[in-house]
């Protein structure tokens, strides 16, 4: 597998030129063919998880530093989902960079104006990280803006409930009251941003 890596990096003269960035970038090419079964799902707008039910959670234009550490965290178990866990199970670090790498080569964010809700106020604390209008400014956090509403109130109340282990994002849940989550998820999910991988690319 890393012998392969390697082949595939020496036969891209960009990455092959800046060896180190290379290490860490991952290679989308190989990243797409990966990508397949992912998209059978994440690819389908709208897509939903069996039960408890909520739609799958969108990818184009998420931050690939996040990406790669949502499957890492799938992959131990540090976040609870046994669908993903299957699919995370099997995938070495290369993997999980290269597929990071091709949804991230699928263009940024679809950001526009924000848009105001009644949820402002409660909503102050999370731009820190994840940016008014839920573009985060920086990589490792995710951007919530245009993410399914749904799937929001689900990944809160995981992180609430300590389901969805992260020290960060655990101790912010904790101080968001339960009759907040919505108003707080459909202020995210309003904004535009995040988009869905298109499966037929
Ligand atoms: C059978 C449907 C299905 C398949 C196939 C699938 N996923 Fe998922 N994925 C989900 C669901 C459902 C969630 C939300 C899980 C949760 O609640 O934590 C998810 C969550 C994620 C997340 C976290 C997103 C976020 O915003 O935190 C990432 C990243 C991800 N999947 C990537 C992948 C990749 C890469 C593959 C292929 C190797 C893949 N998924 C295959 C259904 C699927
Ligand atoms: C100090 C930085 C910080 C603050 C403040 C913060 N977050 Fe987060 N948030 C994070 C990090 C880091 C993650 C990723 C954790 C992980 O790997 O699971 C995250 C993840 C999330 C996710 C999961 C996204 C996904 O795609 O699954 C949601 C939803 C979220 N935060 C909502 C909020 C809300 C709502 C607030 C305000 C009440 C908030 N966050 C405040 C850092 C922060």
């Amino acid at each position: 597998m890393r012998q392969l890596l390697a082949a595939l990096l020496l036969m891209t003269p960009v990455l092959a030129a800046t060896p180190a960035s290379a290490q860490t970038a991952g290679n989308a090419e190989r990243g797409a063919v990966l990508a397949d079964t992912c998209l059978g799902c994440h690819g389908i707008a709208g897509y939903r998880n069996a039960y408890p039910s909520y739609r799958v959670p969108k990818l184009g234009g998420q931050n690939a530093d996040y990406v790669v550490a949502a499957l890492q965290g799938y992959r131990a178990q540090t976040r609870a989902h046994n669908t993903m866990h299957a699919q995370a199970a099997s995938m070495t670090d290369a993997d999980i960079r290269d597929v990071a790498a091709y949804l991230a080569s699928q263009g940024a964010p679809k950001a526009g104006a924000p848009v105001a809700t009644a949820a402002a106020d409660k909503v102050a604390t999370c731009a820190a990280c994840h940016g008014e209008a839920g573009i985060s400014p920086a990589p490792n956090w995710p951007n919530l803006a245009g993410q399914y509403v749904d799937y929001l109130e689900h990944a809160i109340r995981q992180y609430k409930s300590g389901a969805r282990k992260d020290p960060v994002m655990g101790a912010q849940a904790q101080a968001i009251k339960d009759e907040d989550i919505r108003l707080i998820a459909e202020h995210f999910a309003k904004q535009s941003g995040l988009y869905t991988v298109d499966y037929t690319d």
